[in-house]
């Protein structure tokens, strides 16, 4: 089993940027904190490994990190192929935990490690061996993989119209095919509209302080031969004050039982501007993003990361010695904000209390 049937729904649908590999067995991601310079790519022999990886963003985005935690889950079940059925859930929960723990914010991550840890726990159950355990998880794994780029493909359809026919759309972080499976969720949305035939300016907004806009969405929109305007992040009111922006897709790392958004870090400030400019504010994410167990954003954990990542860049300090920082890299777009939240499934539209509980029921 390898990923070649991921490729091909991908290449059909004009991407070709997939930021994972399943090949030969064997676990490989792009490494992002290196892009636009260099395509490396790392292969992983364990779950720690694998774990890691997302802790220092080698992927990122709520999707591609679902996606990475399953196959590194897969390692994790090979590894402890040979232990007995009790021992080998206690090495798996060990390791579940930990995978968990890597990020705090997307909730894909704990959806994909759970949802492997089902199959897990009834394979094991039924009396399947270590290695029967290990194949049943690879064909689970795959199958989070080939729903996530299909989802995407299937937002694009919903999503498309949306946009304006002809205008600009600015994005936020990177929600695109580097984040996801392959083809993206607002990058999706931004894609099937541009396929069918709107005329859109696509701004990017270039994302302090890791820079997803300017490093990774320009990059995977220039590769796959689309028009793209990099701008700066405090640009963005000055563009639909000008009337260049006329519409704003972002993607999630967690939607809130009620609607709110978690977002990274400026995603609320570009929801505020956009009302202000009574532009429409629309969220692109798959189900597993959705966090029905979580009443609203107040209580979504919010990732903190080290405050070098703010006063240097690329290496280079540019900030005083002594400054303090404060570097939370995600935020809560309250759910009053949001136009639409174009799922695989339906498009919401506010109150979203409602349509979110009607989705899982
Ligand atoms: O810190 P990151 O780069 O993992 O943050 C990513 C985002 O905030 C994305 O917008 C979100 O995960 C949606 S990706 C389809």
């Amino acid at each position: 089993m390898d990923d070649t049937r991921i490729f091909e729904i991908a290449r059909e649908a004009g991407s070709t940027v997939i930021p994972m590999r399943w090949s030969g067995g064997r676990f490989s991601l792009l490494d992002q904190r290196l892009l636009p310079a260099e395509e490396k790519w790392n292969f992983y022999e364990n779950a720690e490994q694998v774990a890691e990886a997302i802790r220092d963003m080698v992927v990122r985005g709520a999707p591609a990190i679902g996606i990475t935690a399953a196959f590194g889950m897969v390692l994790a079940a090979r590894e402890a192929g040979s232990l007995s059925g009790r021992e080998f859930l206690s090495r798996w929960d060990q390791q579940a935990a930990n995978m968990i723990d890597a990020r705090p914010t997307a909730v894909n991550l704990k959806w994909a490690v759970d949802r492997l840890s089902r199959v897990a726990a009834v394979a094991v159950q039924t009396g399947s061996s270590g290695r029967e355990v290990a194949e049943i998880l690879e064909e689970e794994a795959m199958a989070i993989w080939e729903e996530d780029i299909r989802g995407n493909l299937e937002m694009g359809r919903l999503g498309a119209g949306l946009l304006p026919k002809e205008g600009g759309v600015l994005t936020h972080c990177n929600a695109g095919a580097l984040a996801t499976g392959g083809y993206g969720t607002a990058l999706g949305v931004i894609r099937a509209a541009v396929s069918s035939g709107r005329n859109l300016e696509i701004y990017a907004d270039e994302t302090r302080p890791w820079f997803q806009g300017s490093r990774l969405t320009a990059w995977e929109l220039i590769k796959d031969g689309m028009d793209v305007t990099l701008i700066v992040d405090n640009a963005a009111g000055l563009m639909m004050k000008l009337g260049k922006v006329n519409a704003v897709v972002v993607g999630s790392d967690r939607i809130a039982a009620n609607g709110d958004v978690a977002n990274k870090i400026g995603t609320y400030q570009v929801a505020v501007l956009a009302r202000r400019h009574n532009i429409p504010f629309i969220v692109a994410a798959p189900v597993s993003t959705i966090d029905p167990d979580m009443p609203s954003g107040d209580a979504i954990s919010i990732e903190e990361r080290q405050g070098d990542e703010i006063v240097s860049v690329a290496g280079t300090r540019i900030a005083a010695q002594g400054v303090k920082t404060v570097n939370m890299v995600f935020d809560v777009t309250p759910a009053e904000l949001v136009t639409a939240i174009v799922t695989e499934r339906e498009v919401l539209r506010p109150p979203y209390g409602p349509s979110i509980q009607k989705l899982f029921s």
